[in-house]
């Protein structure tokens, strides 16, 4: 690793203040949470027990192939199994940096008809954004470096962290399995 960039204690108290933000905006109603498989187990795992509304839990998978830093060609390795027509929806993802993952998300759901749905991500990268696309909730904004922890990954590795912190730029230009021994020693 080669900074801390959000401590443990910081992501309590933004969870904290980020499901008081939810739980203000659908008051009343029942909320289906949809989340993006697999960044978001850990903060969506924190999310929901702050947030004391009745609600309905679901998964998306989107993968994109290669396993890097990269966000290239996305497939859908999971479909949504819930009915979200007429539905109040939470969509939650772990970050939000080119925009693409959560553009394709967001196409499919507003198929199916719900009644509206509402963006929440635990992080977000102003810098790279390439699709028309913003979140209404976010955790923390974070500089255009490459972060893991904390349910990020670096090729599906330190999702586990429970803190986010910056990787050190020469372990994702090398190769991965290079920089799985490497970590470790380290
Ligand atoms: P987007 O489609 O470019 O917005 O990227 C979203 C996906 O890329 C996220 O769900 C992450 O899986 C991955 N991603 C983007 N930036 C980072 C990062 O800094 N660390 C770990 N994963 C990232
Ligand atoms: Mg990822």
């Amino acid at each position: 690793m080669e900074s801390l960039l959000i401590s443990q204690k910081q992501i309590a108290r933004r969870i904290k203040s980020l499901s008081k933000e939810i739980q203000q905006e659908f008051e009343g109603r029942e909320l289906t949470i949809v989340a993006v498989l697999n960044g978001t187990v850990l903060f969506l795992a924190d999310l929901v027990r702050h947030l004391p509304l009745p609600m309905r839990l679901d998964f998306v998978g989107v993968s994109s192939y290669g396993a890097g830093t990269a966000s290239g060609e996305l497939v859908f390795t999971k479909e949504l199994r819930l009915d979200v027509r007429g539905r109040d929806v939470l969509l939650v993802d772990d970050i939000l940096d080119t925009g693409k993952t959560l553009k394709r998300v967001l196409d499919k759901l507003w198929k199916l008809e719900p009644r509206r749905i509402k963006t929440c991500v635990f992080l977000e990268k102003k810098a790279r954004r390439v699709e028309d696309v913003k979140a209404d909730f976010v955790g923390f904004s974070v500089p255009d470096l490459f972060v893991v922890g904390y349910g990020l990954d670096y090729a599906e590795r330190y999702r586990n962290l429970p803190f986010v912190a910056v990787l050190r730029p020469e372990l994702y230009t090398a190769q991965p399995e290079k920089v799985a021994s490497e970590s470790r020693a380290k």
